[in-house]
């Protein structure tokens, strides 16, 4: 298992992914990775310190959703827009079984929730709700980075990360 998680988070960073689910390593098991670091795909995502969520159980705080603009490693060239809860309340295991309890806010709960959403047998598509909002990465980058940018910038300055 600790071998798996390495390859795991080594195969996330050399992709430049800002999470990585087994399953999407055709390892159909609870556990995905997370971590930003001065992201490429992801330039505007605050910084999250490397992650491991086992059996992880996601519990959504308060009922406020935002507009998160979305795109995977098992999706190539394709982006769209996906409706994220605000605030969720994560329960899991770490790499070495100690309990992680928290709460995530902004778009950091945006990428806990895409993460999870993969152990859930989903992808960001299943969750789009209006498909004209569906753009390939130089399309997003050269018509809607700057307002989606802009958008979640507020968000976070108001929520955190
Ligand atoms: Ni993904």
């Amino acid at each position: 298992m600790q071998a798996f998680i390495d390859d795991l988070v080594e195969t996330m960073r050399d992709a430049d992914g800002a999470g990585l689910a087994a399953i999407q390593v055709y390892e159909p098991i609870r556990v995905c990775a997370i971590e930003v670091r001065n992201n490429p795909r992801y330039p505007y995502k605050p910084p999250i310190p490397l992650t491991i969520l086992v059996n992880p159980v996601l519990t959504p705080v308060g009922d406020e959703q935002f507009e998160n603009n979305e795109g995977c490693l098992s999706v190539p060239n394709l982006r769209g827009m996906v409706q994220r809860y605000v605030s969720v309340h994560v329960k899991a295991w770490d790499r070495h079984g100690n309990d992680i309890d928290e709460t995530v806010h902004g778009l950091k709960a945006g990428t806990y929730q895409h993460e999870v959403d993969h152990l859930l047998g989903k992808v960001f598509l299943d969750r789009v709700t209006d498909p004209t909002t569906f753009a390939t990465w130089t399309e997003f980058d050269r018509h809607h980075k700057k307002d989606f940018v802009e958008r979640v910038q507020k968000l976070v300055a108001r929520v955190g990360s």
